[in-house]
């Protein structure tokens, strides 16, 4: 839920300090004056500012050592004199990592801790040539080479002796090292800052940075190095307006340890289509941002976000995707600081007319792209993902920072949200709305008004006086509950969680030591210190039994506002000189904080059960490594259609990078969507992998039996098609837990010599099976969907008519029409008996939906454990089941022999599309007679259906078409 108190909050202080006279522009609404430009972020600009051209990084090659592990090498700044470390490794499986840090530093910086999985095995390096300016590395098992160049500083990474990928060729490389504040603060100030306010302000701001290394662990300052220390004169940075302290708006950022920044180029030739990095409500293909705004990634609450820009949102994840039709490759870049990314082309703005004389003429450029990345702080620490297909680098980046979880199975179902339920008989009639109304759900949600005055962990006792009551009704329905329990907590002497937090010392503190308090849901709130690992514990104990009273088994977590949300503070989040545990400045671990929330939250849930169930926690802020923990949504959206269309590209960007369990409010958080709106919005999430339906408190109710009975029908249609195709999301969640595979995907990855495809944002496929391409446009008659594929058949999913690939097909559709098309040569299993919940469903027999290909043959699998617990991994107690048809002969086999499932499933009915009318069907069965199948098969559509096979789902069978 979003911060829609927030502007007003804002806009009562602003009105406070505008009243003293102050110059203030004031926000009363949607205002992007709240978010900064990369103007506005000091070292942004002064990053920005450097242009392309001659690095003044120079590798000492003398200094080059090479152990066992990794290559060690110094760089100069020969213009500061500042000397850096270069560390660079190979890794297993087509992988680089490079590091550079101050080879001296006055104080550590922050290293990304919790993100990796584990330290990644290294592939040696070995000097393979040398001349007196380079050094020629051959990483072993491994078909790259690397070219260092001493000066100025570059690598270059080759396959074959083709260059892949080049790092600082462009000589944008900017890393401040840490430097003793050099001017007096009066003259700085009065060099920075015009307002008399600001002077004040600033006085304030600077008492506290006389001693710059306080607090509990922090970095010891290397006060001894000073022979060691480059020179300070000379540097045009240090007087730069923002390298020691900055404005924005009426907030101030002390810099206590002064600009460092670090930023780095990447060149990608041969590249001009580049994906990822989010969270941005934009197109899915990466924009050239030169002469405009860079993609700026640093967790926010932005209320009613605006589309198609680079502004930030609630999450980020560091990771860039580059694609062309012979290899994708990724860019990997761990820092959590606020962070900066440029993107350009050597063919932006060329016309496809002035590209095609380039290449008639043979002599135009090679497109290249650059991609350059500016942090506040920390290191340079970077993975370059060689690919050489999409596939390998979803692996190798989930081989860094581990997969998606793998989901219980209700989580896969229907969700209903709303700010708020408002009491235990409004939850009950909900929940029998859906009854009723013969509607599938599986999960209610309560939002921030179900708590005793937005104390997380407890219940308002007027509405929700029996919690327990609550829960077990549900559990009687085989349904959850979702309760909200946000990071931020009441500062109240009578609120036990915020007296052990303060007792305890776990909360954020200034950069003067005490309780950091800032306005949040409840009023003044503290932060509580999720980087510390002794916060994270005393969080997931909380989520005991006996600790959260009124919870139960079927209660999960929703975690919001973990950006953190901060209404009074600068751009609606925590002061950047605000402390956290170590010592470290909050300016670093920024956007790793809301994942440390999801962590500790899910931690918790699963400490709850002993270990034994699977937790589920929906997180709105997220950072490379969240998908370990659970699912995100794209926030606090609004009831207008292009934010319905926007979600396709922004669940896709996530599922890039890792994070597959994505979804979208269904309707549109702010605003009362109009029916027809709603209804798309059902339709849409079906196919999205988090499928929930949420809205603001100002809006209307909209639970489905309150639209007209022509919306009501087809939202009907979209839930049960949800709840059918269950065993099918089940399986692309277990293959994105086990191999990094994203559920929902872009048209290119599994195309990715089809050029159209590179840029689609209006459809998608779910897994390689099922591509979808939901209504969009309001009034629709008709859509124009792209079917990929030379030699491909696509079959319509309702009509079961057949198509060839590649072509646009226009498809006339109506209200409750999704169009959807299963690849001929895939198998999809459901379960077609749709129940009140997904948990009603789980032991249902299975159908299989067999499209067989131009070739005769197809392929599928199925995977199937209890649903909840962790015994997939503990016990092996899983089937994973392998379908082939081939030679009219389907065949099931299994995938995986460790696993075994005690399960009464089986297999009810098949469905073959784009089959002959065979003369006979017979059914051979593991230590079963053979038997004849009865079947029926129609002529118009080519459809051939096999009446109860009968056989077990752990069983090998087969059945013959003869
Ligand atoms: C590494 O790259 C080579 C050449 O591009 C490729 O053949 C190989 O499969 C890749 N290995 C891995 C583990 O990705
Ligand atoms: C590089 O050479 C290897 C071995 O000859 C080959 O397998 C690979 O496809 C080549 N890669 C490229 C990009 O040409």
């Amino acid at each position: 839920m979003a911060a829609a108190a927030a502007p007003r909050r804002r806009a009562r202080a602003d009105f406070v300090l505008a009243w003293l006279g102050l110059c203030l522009s004031t926000a009363w609404a949607v205002d992007r004056s709240n978010f900064k430009t990369c103007d506005q972020s000091s070292f942004c600009k002064r990053q920005r500012s450097v242009q392309p051209g001659s690095s003044p990084y120079r590798a000492l090659l003398d200094t080059l050592e090479l152990g066992p592990d990794a290559l060690t090498v110094h760089l100069v700044n020969e213009v500061t004199k500042a000397v850096l470390l270069l560390e660079l490794q190979g890794l297993q499986g087509n992988m680089t990592r490079i590091r550079i840090d101050e080879l001296k530093p006055l104080r550590a910086r922050y290293r990304v801790p919790d993100v990796l999985v584990a330290d990644p095995p290294t592939a040696r390096l070995s000097i393979s040539g040398r001349d007196e300016n380079s050094v020629e590395l051959t990483v072993a098992e491994g078909p790259y080479k690397i070219i260092l160049t001493g000066r100025p500083f570059r690598l270059d990474l080759l396959e074959n002796r083709s260059l892949v990928l080049s790092v600082n060729a462009r000589g944008l490389m900017v890393f401040e090292h840490q430097r003793l504040p050099r001017n007096s603060f009066s003259d700085k100030v009065s060099l920075t800052f015009g307002s008399i306010w600001d002077k004040i302000k600033n006085l304030f701001s600077r008492e506290g940075t006389k001693e710059p290394a306080e607090g509990d662990g922090t970095p010891e300052e290397e006060a001894a190095g000073k022979a060691d220390k480059p020179e300070e004169n000379s540097e045009k940075d240090d007087d730069e307006p923002g390298a020691w302290e900055e404005m924005f708006k009426t907030h101030s950022d002390s810099k206590p340890f002064g600009p460092t920044s670090v930023g780095l180029d990447f060149s990608l030739p041969g590249m001009e289509h580049v994906y990822g990095i989010p969270e941005h409500a934009d197109s899915l293909r990466l924009k050239v941002t030169e002469g405009g705004e860079p993609y700026r990634l640093y967790n926010l609450d932005v209320f009613q976000y605006e589309l198609y820009n680079p502004m930030a949102l609630y999450g980020s994840v560091p990771v860039l995707l580059a694609h062309n039709v012979h290899r994708d490759l990724g860019i990997f870049w761990l820092n959590a600081a606020e962070t900066w990314v440029d993107i350009s082309s050597n063919t932006a703005g060329k016309t496809l007319f002035g590209k095609m004389l380039d290449y008639l003429q043979g002599g135009g450029e090679t497109p290249q792209t650059d991609v350059r990345w500016m942090s506040e702080s920390g290191i340079i620490d970077v993975f370059l993902l060689l690919g050489p297909t999409a596939s390998d680098v979803f692996r190798q980046y989930t081989s860094l920072t581990g997969t998606q979880a793998l989901p219980p199975l209700f989580s896969l179902g229907y969700h209903q949200s709303r700010w708020n339920y408002r009491d235990e008989a409004d939850v009950i009639d909900v929940d029998q709305g859906f009854d009723n109304h013969d509607l599938p759900c599986d999960v209610i949600w309560l939002d921030i008004e179900h708590a005793d005055g937005k104390r997380y962990f407890t219940w308002d006792s007027s509405r929700f006086p029996q919690p327990l009551a609550m829960l077990g009704h549900l559990a009687g329905k085989r349904r959850k509950l979702v309760a909200i329990v946000d990071p931020h907590i009441k500062v109240d002497s009578g609120y036990r969680v915020h007296e052990e937090l303060r007792s305890l010392g776990l909360y954020v503190k200034t950069r003067d030591g005490s309780d950091y308090e800032g306005w949040c849901w409840p009023g003044s709130v503290g932060y509580p210190d999720f980087t510390n690992v002794k916060m994270r514990d005393w969080w997931a104990n909380m989520f005991n039994f006996d600790k959260y009273e009124g919870s139960a088994s079927n209660l999960y977590v929703w975690n919001d506002m973990n950006e953190p949300s901060v209404f009074n503070g600068p751009e609606v989040t925590m002061l950047k000189d605000a402390r956290h545990h170590g010592g470290w400045e909050h300016r670093d671990v920024h956007n790793i904080y809301g994942l440390y929330v999801h962590m500790a939250t899910a931690q918790g849930l699963i400490q709850r059960s002993g270990g034994v169930e699977r937790p589920f926690v929906l997180s709105r802020a997220f950072f490379a490594g969240s998908q370990r923990f659970g699912a995100v949504w794209t926030g606090d959206n609004t009831a207008e259609w292009d934010h319905l269309k926007i979600t396709i590209p922004m669940c896709l960007s996530l599922g890039l990078v890792g994070i597959s369990f994505c979804g979208a409010d269904v309707g549109g958080f702010f605003k009362n969507p109009d029916p027809e709106l709603l209804l798309r919005w059902y339709q849409m999430g079906a196919y999205q992998p988090f499928y929930r339906a949420h809205s603001h408190m100002d809006t209307g109710r909209r639970e489905p039996w309150l639209l007209p009975p022509e919306y009501l029908g087809p939202v009907r249609d979209a839930l049960r098609q949800r709840y059918a195709l269950l065993p099918f999301w089940y399986t692309l969640f277990y293959r994105a837990h086990r191999d990094g595979h994203p559920v929902m995907r872009p048209l290119w990855v599994q195309y990715p010599k089809d050029v159209t495809t590179f840029s689609q944002d209006d459809q998608f496929m779910l897994g390689d099976s099922l591509l979808v391409h939901p209504v969009a446009e309001p009034g629709a008659r008709g859509v124009q969907v792209y079917l990929p594929g030379q030699g491909e058949v696509w079959y319509d999913v309702q009509s079961y008519q057949k198509h060839h690939g590649p072509q646009t097909l226009y498809l006339p559709v109506t209200l409750s029409s999704i169009p959807v098309f299963q690849r001929g040569g895939t198998i999809i299993p459901r379960w077609e008996r749709v129940r009140r919940s997904s948990d009603c469903m789980k032991d249902d027999p299975i159908t299989l939906y067999v499209a067989i290909s131009p070739q005769g043959t197809a392929e599928g699998e199925l995977y199937l454990d209890d649903g909840h617990t962790f015994n997939y991994q503990t016990q092996n107690e899983y089937l994973l089941r392998k379908f082939t048809f081939s030679g009219n002969t389907l065949t099931s086999s299994s995938a995986d022999p460790r696993g075994h499932l005690e399960t009464p499933i089986w297999i009810e009915r098949v469905v073959i599309l784009g089959a002959g009318k065979p003369a006979s069907v017979l059914l051979r069965s593991e230590g079963l007679p053979e038997s004849v199948l009865t079947f029926q098969h129609s002529a118009e559509t080519s459809v051939l259906t096999l009446r109860k096979p009968g056989v077990r789902v752990s069983a090998d069978w087969s059945i013959h078409l003869r």
